[in-house]
């Protein structure tokens, strides 16, 4: 099956790394150009330069989301070099904090809220122009299973991937008129350097496995199938939604 991808441009935000980095070469796999941008050229550029070696085609951008600034460069990049964007893929997230969320201090919220929620609006905000100059496009935003239901300790990042559900419907709707597709992926646990404190404590994986049907962590390479569909031509009346991947774990506890 092609994904239709031949000839797209697909910005990657937090590209050097787990999902994203998973992401950007799945595209270029399928054929689209990828600008994968993260806050340190140096740790993005090795992999534009892993995707050409594969006989992609990639161009590596630092951009901190949170510098309104930073995020219209990038999508100029992806103009300059590409001459069209036709999917933004916001997956930049942090989470500084693990805790009760009663003792979340405002700098906490500040720094969550500003990458998880306002840096995803930065990017749409740049790249909404030129989805349209190419007759519309695809937006992505990368949620979690906790902006569905929280998950002890994560309170704080939990409100905020609530508001990126919300942000994607709210989009959804604003945007459907311009040809654009908005839609959010929520996954699960997933094995990378962000969320190593819920896989690599015994007692903090045990109790994710038991709450997991499917036995086990989720890898990224789980995440690149709900990316390629929602980037694809496939998806043209999908928009508004919210696609889960987390092996069954908001069905509950598979010990009942
Ligand atoms: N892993 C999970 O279990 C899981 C589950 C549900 C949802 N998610 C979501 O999936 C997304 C990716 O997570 P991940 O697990 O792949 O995390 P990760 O391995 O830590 O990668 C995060 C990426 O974001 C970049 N980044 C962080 N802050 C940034 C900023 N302000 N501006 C630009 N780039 C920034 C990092 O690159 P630099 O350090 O080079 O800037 C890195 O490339 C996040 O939105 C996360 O909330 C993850």
């Amino acid at each position: 099956m092609s994904f239709g991808l031949d000839g797209k441009v697909a910005i990657v935000t937090g590209a050097s790394r787990g999902i994203g980095q998973a992401i950007a070469e799945a595209y270029a796999r399928e054929g689209a150009k990828v600008v994968v941008a993260s806050r340190d050229l140096a740790r993005v550029a090795p992999v534009a330069e892993a995707i050409q070696a594969a006989g992609g085609d990639a161009l590596a951008v630092a951009c901190h989301t949170g510098d309104e600034a930073q995020v219209k460069a990038l999508v100029q990049a992806a103009l300059d070099t590409y001459g069209r964007v036709d999917i933004a893929v916001n997956n930049a997230g942090t989470n500084p904090y693990f805790g009760p969320t009663l003792f979340a201090d405002d700098g906490i919220w500040s720094k969550t809220l500003d990458t998880n929620v306002l840096g995803y609006m930065r990017v749409i905000r740049a790249a909404v122009p030129a989805l349209q100059q190419v007759g519309g496009g695809k937006i992505i935003n990368l949620a979690s299973t906790a902006g569905i239901n929280p998950m002890p300790g994560l309170g704080v990042y939990a409100v905020t991937k609530a508001a990126v559900i919300h942000m994607t419907k709210v989009l959804a709707q604003e945007l459907g008129g311009l040809n654009i597709q908005v839609n959010a992926i929520a996954p699960g646990v997933i094995r990378t350097k962000f969320s190593r404190l819920l896989w690599d404590t015994p007692e903090i994986s045990e109790r994710v496995l038991r709450g997991t049907p499917a036995g086990r962590i989720g890898e990224v390479e789980d995440v690149v199938g709900a990316a390629l569909y929602l980037a694809s031509p496939l998806s043209d009346y999908t928009t508004g939604t919210v696609m889960v991947m987390d092996g069954g774990a908001l069905l509950g506890s598979v010990e009942g």
